[in-house]
């Protein structure tokens, strides 16, 4: 399973690329407006951190001026990944620029039909919102699950990039489900290598390494 985290935080994205763990970014226009920088030089930088795909997101809502926003933003490096929203032109917009050989993330996914939509229109991602769905009283991982079996059917080759995750647990059931790819804030990536007894235990260790008097350095 990919890892993509979903910032436009610099500091929190070159932190987590250190790690060697990090295969992607997502942004979007909330996120950007956080970071308080201007969108293509803020995409540009993060370009430069991570070699994988960085989601960065139209926010036309027409074919033909997505496609000219489109043109602006992959021009700003190779793996620069285009965001679009799922309506009939944002999917429009998905399959002329896939059919280019650029990279394309389906985003603001709510059902599995949608998510087919956009395996047809050969998305290469589609963001179903996992936290969005929750919050609104329906099943965010029963979506995963849905469009996981409907992509096997059919063996559409456009990958599940679970997104709007809030804990660890929303993480683990993904990678049960088979999402090819899980995008999360730098919180809850940090969150998985946490555990109360790996820090009890770190404790113990230490406290036992001090009474033999010994230093390895
Ligand atoms: C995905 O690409 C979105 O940027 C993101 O996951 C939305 O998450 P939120 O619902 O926590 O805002």
């Amino acid at each position: 399973m990919k890892f993509f985290v979903d910032t436009a935080d610099t500091a929190d994205i070159r932190e987590l690329a250190a790690t060697g763990l990090l295969d992607g970014v997502t942004t979007n226009p909330t996120l950007i407006h956080k970071s308080g920088r201007k969108f293509m030089e803020v995409v540009e930088e993060i370009c430069g951190i991570v070699d994988g795909p960085v989601s960065a997101e139209v926010v036309a809502l027409d074919h033909e001026t997505m496609m000219k926003e489109a043109e602006i933003l992959r021009k700003i490096a190779d793996n620069v990944c285009i965001k679009v929203p799922l309506t009939i032109d944002g999917l429009k917009t998905c399959k002329a620029l896939t059919d280019e050989g650029t990279l394309v993330n389906v985003t603001l996914c709510f059902s599995a039909n949608q998510a087919l939509l956009a395996a047809k229109a050969g998305a290469s991602f589609i963001s179903p919102f996992v936290g969005r769905h929750d919050d609104n009283g329906f099943d965010g991982l029963k979506l995963i699950e849905d469009i996981r079996l409907i992509y096997d059917n059919y063996q559409f080759d456009t990958e599940i990039l679970a997104a709007s995750l809030r804990h660890p647990i929303h993480v683990l059931e993904c990678a049960k489900i088979g999402a090819d790819v899980i995008t999360a804030p730098p919180a809850v990536i940090k969150m998985l290598s946490k555990h109360v007894l790996t820090d009890k235990g770190l404790e113990g260790f230490a406290a036992d390494w001090a009474k033999t008097g010994q230093t390895i350095l």
